[in-house]
Order: structure tokens, then C-alpha cells, then sequence
């Protein structure tokens, strides 16, 4: 089958790239950039802007379906320019559910997140049935208007989108401002690790190749017109990515800072449902998806630190951002 992925270049989508590849399909990238992981001889690529709507409806050409995640996915970058953040995540979608209506392409992956369910009441775990309240980020809000767009392609034009609601990605090729990466980058240059409040703050991890998995598993005809939450069972603190950085690279002091307002509140999300229809399961524990970040960044020249430094732009950040850098 080919597969168009909408931002096939960033951190999840080349996995999502790869994991294509590897069932057997044929996926077509479509960027701003061209991808640092994959050889455009190798893996065909077309270059262009979400609102080239040519060059979209074209890279749409013979596809069967789309996953679409190209987004301005840094929160800084939303915070920082919301009139590209809205062009890019709310109108991007909309232009790539009626590329695809055009094409007569009905199966579309959505990425959205987690962060969806900021402000939601009800009893936890959350789940796809929790009712949603007026998000008050704009990154959330221009992905719920994603959400609500697939909704609507559905309802008027009988499109078959799945939205995939994911967890906090991090494994290889992750972006440098992500937690992990910064105390991986910190311990191998022998500097204490800063936790910003107590620590105990926990998040849904998901290994990055666990999601991919769960993003093809969204392609699966039983998906469908259905919206999934794509998370790990498994809490996990600052805390305990520090120790867990301390144990796989180097025992580092750790250092606590002021408090700072959350990115995310700590909400627990269930994932039961991709696992009882879409036959889904994370099967990488957080520390796992850890020693393999740390590892695919020595296999360049056996240092994490050197690696790091050069291959990664740091140009985007997720949630549990760790900032200064300073100490
Ligand atoms: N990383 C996270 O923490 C996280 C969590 C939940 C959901 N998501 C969602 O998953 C998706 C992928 O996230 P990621 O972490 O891989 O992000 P990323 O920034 O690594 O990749 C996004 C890609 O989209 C491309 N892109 C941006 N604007 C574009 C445009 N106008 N036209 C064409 N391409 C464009 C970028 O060049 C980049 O390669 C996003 O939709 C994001 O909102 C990410």
C-alpha cells in the first residue's frame, strides 16, 4: 500500500517511515525538509508546504492513505508565532482531509495528543469517551480543531479518519530539548541534572517505535472513523528518568530548582482501547526506550555527548522541556 506521511522527516514520522517500510509498504514523504533519515533515492520524497495545495493533491497521487503529522509540534514554536501554529496544525488539516476528499483517499491518520485532555474532569484513567473542555493552550487548541475537522470530513463527505492521541514519544532521534535527551546530554558531560520543583511530576512515555507501530495499527480497517489513545500504562516522574539517566550514562548530581507552571497536567490516560480493537500493545518499558536512545547516539563514534551535540538541531521541544542549561 503507499502511504503518504505528512511530515515523514521529524522525529515520529521517520519511524512511522520505517516501520512502513518494514511491513512491506510504500511510504512517500512529504516535508518541508528533506528527512536526515531516510535516502530520497531510497524513500520517494516530495518537498513542499501543507498550504501548497498542488504539491499536496499531487504527493497524494496513487496513495491509499495518509498519516498526517506534520505540525508545528513545538509548544514554544505555538506560543511563539500562533498565526503559523493555526496555518500549519488547524488549516494544514483541514487542506490535507480535502486534498485527500479530492484524491479519493478515505483512510487519513491524525496525530493528535494527549494534551487534549487538559482541564477534562471525570474519574481517571481518561479515555476516549471523557468529555473535552476549551483547551487553554493554543497548541491544543489547533489540535483538537484537527480533530474536529476529521469529524466533520467524516460527517459531510464520508471520510474514514482515525485520530491517534499520543503519549509523550521519546527514543531515537528525539528532539535535543526533550527531557530525556537534556539529561542524557548533561550526564555524559559529567554536569548535574536539574529538576525544576520536587521531581515527583509523571507523564505517559511511549517509546517512539511502540508508537509507529500503533500509527500502522491506525491504519487497519477496524480503525476506522474511531479515535484511540496511543499511550503506556506506565507513570513515569522526573525523578525517575534522572536515576534511570544516572544508571545508563553516569552518576551525576542531581539538582533541584524553583517550580515552574507545568506544561501538562498530570492526568492518567488510558490506552485500553487501541489495545482490545486495534490488537496494540507498547512493548518497550520507559528504561528500555531510554538505553536505546542512549545507544543509537554512541553507534556514530561511542559517545553519547560528541553524538548528541553534532546530529541534533535542537530546533523543537516537547513537554517536560528542561531548561536552563546552565549549572
Ligand atoms: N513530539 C511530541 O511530544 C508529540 C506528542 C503528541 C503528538 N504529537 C504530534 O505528532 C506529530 C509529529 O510530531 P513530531 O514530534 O514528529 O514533530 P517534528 O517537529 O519532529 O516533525 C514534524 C514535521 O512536520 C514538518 N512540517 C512542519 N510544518 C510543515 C508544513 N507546513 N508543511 C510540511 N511539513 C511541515 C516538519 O518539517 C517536521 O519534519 C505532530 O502532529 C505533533 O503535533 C507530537
Amino acid at each position: 500500500m503507499k502511504v503518504l506521511v505528512t511530515g515523514g522527516a521529524g522525529f515520529i514520522g521517520s519511524h512511522v517511515v520505517d516501520r512502513l517500510q518494514a511491513c512491506g509498504h510504500a511510504p512517500r514523504i512529504f516535508d518541508l525538509v528533506q528527512s536526515l533519515h531516510h535516502d530520497p533515492d531510497l524513500v520517494e520524497t516530495k518537498l513542499g508546504d501543507l498550504s501548497d495545495t498542488v504539491a499536496l493533491a499531487e504527493a497524494m497521487r496513487d496513495c491509499s492513505a495518509v498519516v498526517h503529522l506534520a505540525a508545528v509540534s513545538d509548544v514554544n514554536d505555538v506560543v511563539a508565532n500562533p498565526d503559523r501554529a493555526e496555518l500549519v496544525n488547524a488549516r494544514g488539516t483541514e487542506l490535507v482531509l480535502e486534498a485527500a476528499r479530492t484524491n479519493g483517499i478515505r483512510r487519513v491518520v491524525y496525530a493528535s495528543t494527549i494534551w487534549v485532555y487538559g482541564g477534562a474532569t471525570g474519574v481517571e484513567p481518561l479515555d476516549e469517551s471523557t468529555l473535552l473542555t476549551r483547551p487553554p493552550h493554543l497548541y491544543t487548541a489547533t489540535k483538537l480543531a484537527g480533530e474536529m475537522y476529521c469529524h466533520s470530513y467524516a460527517e459531510l463527505y464520508g471520510l474514514q479518519p482515525t485520530v491517534l492521541r499520543f503519549g509523550i514519544p521519546h527514543g531515537p532521534r528525539a528532539r535535543a530539548t526533550s527531557v530525556v535527551a537534556t539529561f542524557v546530554r548533561r550526564a555524559s558531560d559529567g554536569k548535574p541534572l536539574v529538576i525544576m520543583g520536587d521531581g515527583l511530576q509523571t507523564r505517559q512515555f511511549i517509546y517512539v517505535e511502540d508508537l509507529a507501530a500503533g500509527i500502522l495499527a491506525g491504519l487497519t480497517p477496524v480503525a476506522a472513523g474511531r479515535t484511540y489513545n496511543l499511550v503506556r500504562d506506565e507513570l513515569t516522574s522526573v525523578r525517575e528518568i534522572a536515576e534511570i539517566v544516572r544508571d545508563l550514562v553516569r552518576d551525576v548530581p542531581i539538582v533541584y530548582t524553583a517550580e515552574r507552571q507545568a506544561d501538562l497536567e498530570n492526568r492518567v490516560i488510558s490506552g485500553t482501547r487501541a489495545w482490545h480493537e486495534l490488537d496494540w500493545r507498547p512493548r518497550t518499558s520507559f528504561r528500555q526506550g531510554v538505553r536505546r536512545y542512549v545507544e543509537s547516539l554512541s553507534v556514530a563514534d561511542g559517545t553519547p555527548s560528541s553524538t548528541i551535540s553534532s546530529r541534533i538541531s535542537g530546533s523543537a521541544a516537547t513537554v517536560m522541556r528542561q531548561e536552563p542549561e546552565t549549572l
